[in-house]
Order: structure tokens, then C-alpha cells, then sequence
């Protein structure tokens, strides 16, 4: 069965074919990060014109590296949430036309659900497993029973991981997006730098906030600033002192999210999953507990449209078809 996915929630234009769920026959990605770049953030207007622009072209390209036609196309998959609400309608409304004009069948995707998805492309994990999307907007501990049963468990009250990546990468001045750049500076430390705060928020919760963090560093660079100017250590020091805080709340409550729940495996999801620390610290504690740990391969890590036609697959299965009806939702939960 042939899926053509369609992923416009954020600042990716996506469009991919995946046979059977799993065999990516094209994972076509155009971003328009670098005009956003100049202004620290996401600007969803940029974003929206981006898209609409583009999405003829991606499609086409996608169908095109697939080496299929349109008419061999089985469904049309698109994200409808969570996402900005003017991204998500040009994804939602190229896919609903589609499926009318070809007379395809339509499935919605929520996208957090598809980057857990996306580990199971290459990976063979049995149900139920513990589900870690740590995203640009999104930060969340979930325990999955199949495809379509998610149960919420934990997510941040503040600020997603990734976002606390990036605001921190401003304040440092290092550009955007903060992530790789603070990965790459914390390289080879060991999480040696700054010994900033953890927030646990209690023994018990699986729930995160990495906002009062955010405030440690400002004063932190205030103080120095202060002192003189911050020197390319202090931005080293501060980076990985950061990231290592982060690392070591995600690494602590995901295991002890498997342990709660008694389940053998850890599925990772979402554009921090890319983080070398964060992979590092996780295998380490999870093999010393027993736990099998699964991340997306490579370009699966950020977001794509083949981890859409891969999980509109196993709805398809379960009969799980929307209709043109379907309308996109921004705050979509899991
Ligand atoms: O999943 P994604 O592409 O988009 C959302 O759905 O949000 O994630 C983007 C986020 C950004 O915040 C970016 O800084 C972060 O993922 N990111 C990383 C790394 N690579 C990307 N964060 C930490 N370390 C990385 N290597
Ligand atoms: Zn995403």
C-alpha cells in the first residue's frame, strides 16, 4: 500500500511516500529556517507564505523520487495537529483536495503520535513501551499500548526542551536553531560547565519545566557580563552546564517512566533526540536498568512527512480513515 504523507505543522514543508508503513520510497524536506533565522524564532506568517508557496513543488518532488504517479497512490496522509494553525490549513486543505479529486481515502495524523512513530520505522518494538517526544514545542512522557492508545503521563508546564535549547542559544548569541549549536559547544565535557538547578518538581511527577533554568543562565550571564565580558569558555561552560541539567531530568524520569510502568522498552522521539549527551547518558542509564532504548534514525529525528504516511498506515489498518471534514487543530493533544 502506497501513502503519500504531507507534514506542514511548523517551519517543513514535507511530503513522502512510504510503502507498507515502513519502505521510505522518497522523504522530500524543504525548510524555510534560514528566513527565520535573523529573527531568533519561528514567525508563523513566514511560515504559513512558505508553505503555500511550496507545497505543489514538494508533493511533486516526492511523487517524483518515488517514481510513482499520482493514480498509484493508495491514501493521502496529512498532519491536522498540533501545530500553527495557518501551516497546518495549507497541508490540511492540499491533502483534502487530493483525496476528493482522486477519490482517495484521507487520514489525519496527530504529529506527536507520528514521531514516536518514527524509531518503529527501522525498529521492531512490542507494545506497551514508554514514548519520549522531546520537540521544539513539545516535551512529553506517554505510555503507548498500540497505535491508536496513548496515555499522557508527564509534559512540561513551561517551556518544550528543544524551545529551551533555542532561547538559551539566543541569549549566548549563537544563533538559531540553539539545539546543535549547544550540542556541537558541549561536545567531548563530559557535561562538565555551570552546575545549574534540575526541576523534578517532586519525586513522583513525570511532568517537566525547564523555564526556572532558563532564568538561572540569564543571571548567570548577567553576572559575568557584570565581571567583563563573556568569553568563549564562559559560553562553553554555560552551554554544556545547561544541557547537561536538561539531559539529566529527560534521562532520569524517562526510566523511571518504564520502571513505573513496568515496560522493557523507551522510544524517543523529536528534534532533541538528535542530542549526543542526551543519547549518550540515556543508552548508559538504560542498559544499567534494562531497558532497550530506540531512537529515529537520521533525517526521522526532525520533522518529516514520511513518519506521517508511515503511521497512516497502521490507522488505515485499524480502519482509523477521516474524511473531508477533518479540521486542523492547533493545541491537538496526544
Ligand atoms: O521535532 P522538531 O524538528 O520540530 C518540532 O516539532 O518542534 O524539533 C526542533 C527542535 C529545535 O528546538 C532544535 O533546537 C532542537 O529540536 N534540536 C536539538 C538538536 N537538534 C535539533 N536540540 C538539542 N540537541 C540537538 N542536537
Ligand atoms: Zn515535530
Amino acid at each position: 500500500m502506497l501513502i503519500l504523507g504531507i507534514e506542514t505543522s511548523c517551519d517543513e514543508t514535507a511530503a513522502s511516500v512510504v510503502k507498507d508503513g515502513r519502505e521510505i520510497l522518497s522523504n522530500i524536506i524543504l525548510s524555510s529556517i534560514d528566513l527565520h533565522k535573523k529573527f531568533g524564532g519561528i514567525i508563523p506568517e513566514i511560515a504559513h507564505r512558505f508553505h503555500l508557496k511550496f507545497i505543489r513543488q514538494v508533493v511533486e518532488k516526492a511523487l517524483d523520487e518515488a517514481n510513482v504517479s499520482l493514480k498509484r497512490i493508495d491514501a493521502i496522509a496529512v498532519t491536522y495537529g498540533p501545530g500553527l494553525m495557518g501551516a497546518l490549513l495549507v497541508g490540511v486543505s492540499y491533502a483534502k483536495s487530493a483525496s476528493f479529486a482522486l477519490d482517495k481515502p484521507l487520514i489525519g495524523v496527530n504529529h506527536l503520535q507520528a514521531h514516536i512513530y518514527a524509531p518503529l520505522m527501522t525498529q521492531d518494538v512490542n507494545f506497551p513501551f514508554i514514548g519520549l517526544v522531546v520537540s521544539g514545542g513539545h516535551t512529553l512522557l506517554v505510555l503507548v499500548k498500540d497505535f491508536d492508545s496513548y496515555r499522557l503521563i508527564g509534559e512540561t508546564r513551561d517551556d518544550a526542551a528543544g524551545e529551551a535549547f533555542d532561547k538559551v542559544a539566543k541569549m549566548l548569541n549563537l544563533g538559531y536553531p540553539g539545539g546543535p549549536v549547544i550540542d556541537r559547544l558541549a561536545k567531548g565535557r563530559g557535561g562538565r560547565g555551570v552546575d545549574f538547578p534540575r526541576s523534578y518538581l517532586g519525586r513522583d511527577s513525570f511532568d517537566f519545566s525547564f523555564s526556572g533554568l532558563k532564568t538561572s543562565v540569564l543571571y548567570c550571564i548577567k553576572r559575568k557580563l557584570k565581571q567583563g565580558k563573556l568569553s568563549r569558555q564562559d559560553k562553553v561552560n554555560i552551554a554544556s552546564g545547561f544541557q547537561e541539567s536538561v539531559v539529566d531530568v529527560l534521562v532520569d524520569k524517562s526510566i523511571a517512566a518504564c520502571e513505573k510502568n513496568r515496560v522493557g522498552a523507551l522510544v524517543v522521539g523529536g528534534g532533541v533526540s538528535r542530542n549526543s549527551r542526551l543519547k549518550e547518558r540515556l543508552l548508559e542509564k538504560a542498559g544499567r536498568c534494562g531497558v532497550r532504548v530506540c531512537f529515529p534514525a537520521g533525517e526521522l529525528c526532525l520533522d518529516n512527512a514520511a513518519m506521517i504516511s508511515g503511521l497512516a498506515y497502521r490507522k488505515y489498518k485499524k480502519n482509523l480513515i477521516s474524511d473531508l471534514r477533518l479540521v486542523p487543530k492547533s493545541d491537538l493533544r496526544i
